[in-house]
């Protein structure tokens, strides 16, 4: 069960983004599934942990992106950027055998997150 889908409403026009935005998106959707499984705590980790390597390398690809086009808002959305990364290291945190229902949490939170920071701040600086 996916936990989001990508749609055209968060499209910012550059086809790169979008698919790193579609593929952010397909990650988040593994972490959820192997959490909902619950019976395996390695599994959720790993799919975690490409998570944070995704976020990582989309972030950088695309401050350099927005760096190349001198977008004036790029301090500010570096920030959001940090913040995102600052939660999905919190979910890494999380103790191997805490509570599942928190980490659905947490990451629910996170795709809320992202999906405002890719409508809003993503899309204003493509646009
Ligand atoms: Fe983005
Ligand atoms: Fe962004």
């Amino acid at each position: 069960m996916p936990i989001t889908r990508w749609n055209t409403d968060l499209s910012v026009g550059v086809e790169k983004l979008d698919t790193d935005h579609q593929q952010l998106i397909a990650t988040m959707n593994t972490v959820f599934d192997a959490l909902l499984q619950g019976n395996s705590a390695s599994t959720a980790r790993k799919a975690l942990l490409t998570l944070q390597e995704y976020v990582n390398d989309h972030f950088l690809r695309e401050e350099k992106w927005m760096l190349k086009n001198a977008y004036v808002e790029l301090d500010r959305h570096k920030q959001e950027h940090d913040a995102l990364r600052q939660h999905v290291a919190r979910l890494l945190e999380l103790p191997q055998h805490s509570d599942d229902q928190l980490a659905v949490e947490m990451l629910v939170v996170l795709r809320d997150w992202l999906l405002g920071h890719i409508a809003r701040s993503d899309r204003a600086a493509a646009h």
